[in-house]
């Protein structure tokens, strides 16, 4: 199929090992591009991307994440993470976490914003993986701090991340079920 958008949507899987590579300034504002021009709700916007390409943040993310999932009490969830040795992020060149008010549309909006990321990283050479598990290291009174030390504003909450980056490995999409589409002629 000769159409790069559906190239794109069609060869996309996720990515959970990067080359330590860092992205250009022009596939930097592309992507903000595409997080900034994703459709919401009633054209809200009560968004906030948060592009990270601080290592150290990334890292201090990763390992707020395990701290988050201890502090919620789930040990066997926590000890599956230190058996796959901690890896949450998968250490990208560029984290991006969504944060949004709270809304009836909020999560759609985020996966929405998370997806045209996806697409976008795709369309230009990137390889990326959305991430839900960042949730825990926004949780509570120590994942409010974080935030906060991320410039996120009171009243924005954590809905999904996405890690991006040159891919390091090798995944195929995933299969899907052609019964799933059910037509209605
Ligand atoms: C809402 C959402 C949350 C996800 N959270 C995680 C996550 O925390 N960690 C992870 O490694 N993958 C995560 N994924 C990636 C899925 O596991 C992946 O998309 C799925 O297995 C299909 O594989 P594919 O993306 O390669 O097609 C998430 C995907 C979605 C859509």
């Amino acid at each position: 199929m000769n159409n790069p958008i559906m190239e794109a949507i069609l060869s996309r899987s996720s990515i959970r090992a990067y080359k330590d590579t860092e992205l250009t300034e022009g596939q930097l504002d592309a992507l903000k591009k595409a997080a900034l021009a994703s459709p919401t709700a009633m054209n809200r916007q009560n968004q906030r991307f948060v592009f990270v390409t601080n290592k150290e943040m990334i890292e201090k993310i990763n390992s707020a994440v395990l701290d988050g999932v201890i502090a919620s009490g789930n040990m066997e969830f926590a000890e599956r993470i230190r058996s796959r040795g901690g890896r949450i992020l998968y250490s990208p060149p560029l984290f991006v976490g969504i944060f949004a008010m709270d809304g009836h549309y909020a999560g759609v909006d985020a996966g929405i914003a998370v997806e045209n990321l996806a697409i976008a990283a795709k369309s230009l050479g990137l390889d990326s993986v959305i991430l839900g598990m960042p949730s825990a290291a926004f949780a509570g009174e120590a994942g409010r701090e974080l935030a906060a030390s991320l410039g996120v504003p009171e009243g924005f909450e954590f809905r999904i991340g996405i890690s991006i980056g040159y891919k390091d490995t090798e995944k195929e999409p995933h299969e899907w079920d052609e019964s799933h589409i059910i037509e209605v002629k």
